[in-house]
């Protein structure tokens, strides 16, 4: 006898949705990213438990095609590649057409969506993936995306999200290097209710590091600007004087993507060795 089978879709949303989203600071990370591919220029994020129980990213951008809603929640669906010949010379943060399928299988998502072609926006609900409920509503241009209750039906993966207050501060992390990254974007970031990040959004990255890290910090770091035929650097590395004993304060970013590069850090404590002791430094490339 056969011993076989294809699982069944819903299953394989919820084994794939695993690698994609492993906590809210992911599922954050997936949403605001989205909202930047649509190019919004203001984007809210508000959490709850530290996303555990409640995570909602609203966008100005282009909002979703009334026809493209239920798609868009379809595994390897995606607007922003048609085929492999583009993976070499992508422009967009997303291309696997993942994760809102990946969000939706482990949480009730709720989103309302307008593009500016249409005078009304689309509502649609989903549990577990399932569509409860789609109709037309009232609603700015742009997308709001409402995650709540994450892993309420994969126990063994909310078993190992941490405290609530740990949990924020993983958003609260990744929320910083987006905004670093993307200084013409205003991004606001609230956790139960209290603003933790604000950035001006003037494409001024001085004013986004002052807005995240304070004044005393901005006044305190020293402009790269770097070019050869090859690359060009940009940023802010801070004076030694604010040097810190851990890399949580070095962020640094290739084409617009936060990476972690050995390369790159071993580089910059090189650079810095004979002004520190053992001690790290606030970097910020762009
Ligand atoms: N905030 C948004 N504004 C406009 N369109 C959106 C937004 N979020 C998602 N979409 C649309 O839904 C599609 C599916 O989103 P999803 O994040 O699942 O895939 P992706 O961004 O294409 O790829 P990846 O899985 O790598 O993120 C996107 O390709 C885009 O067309
Ligand atoms: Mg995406």
């Amino acid at each position: 006898m056969s011993k076989i089978i294809t699982l069944d879709e819903s299953t394989i949303n919820k084994i794939a949705a695993g690698e994609v989203v492993e906590r809210p600071a992911a599922v954050v990370k997936e949403l605001v990213e989205n909202s930047i591919d649509a190019g919004a220029t203001r984007i809210n994020i508000e959490i709850k438990k530290g996303g555990i129980s409640f995570i909602k990213v609203s966008d100005n951008g282009s909002g979703i095609e009334e026809d493209d809603v239920v798609i868009a929640f379809d595994r390897h669906s995606t607007s922003k590649i048609k085929h492999s010949t583009e993976l070499s010379s992508i422009m967009s943060l997303g291309f696997r057409g993942e994760a809102l399928a990946s969000i939706a299988a482990v949480s009730k998502v709720e989103m309302v969506t307008r593009t500016k072609s249409k005078p009304y926006g689309i509502q649609i609900n989903l549990t577990g993936g399932n569509i409860e409920n789609i109709s037309q509503t009232g609603a700015p241009i742009g997308t709001l995306i409402a995650v709540r209750d994450i892993f309420y039906n994969t126990p063994a993966r909310f078993k190992f999200l941490k405290r609530d207050a740990t949990e924020a501060g993983y958003v609260s992390d990744i929320v910083n290097r987006i905004a670093l990254s993307n200084p013409s974007i205003s991004i606001k970031l609230e956790s139960n209710g209290s603003t933790i990040i604000n950035t001006p959004g003037n494409n001024d990255l001085l004013s986004t590091i002052v807005s995240i890290y304070g004044t005393d910090v901005g006044k305190s770091v020293l402009e790269i600007n770097y070019n050869d035929d090859l690359v060009s650097i940009t940023g802010y590395a801070g004076e030694p004087k604010i040097s810190r004993s851990n890399r949580n304060y070095q962020s640094i970013f290739v084409n617009g993507r936060y990476v972690k590069s050995k390369l790159i850090t071993s580089a910059i404590d090189e650079a810095y060795r004979t002004y520190l002791m053992k001690n790290r430094l606030i970097s910020i490339f762009n």
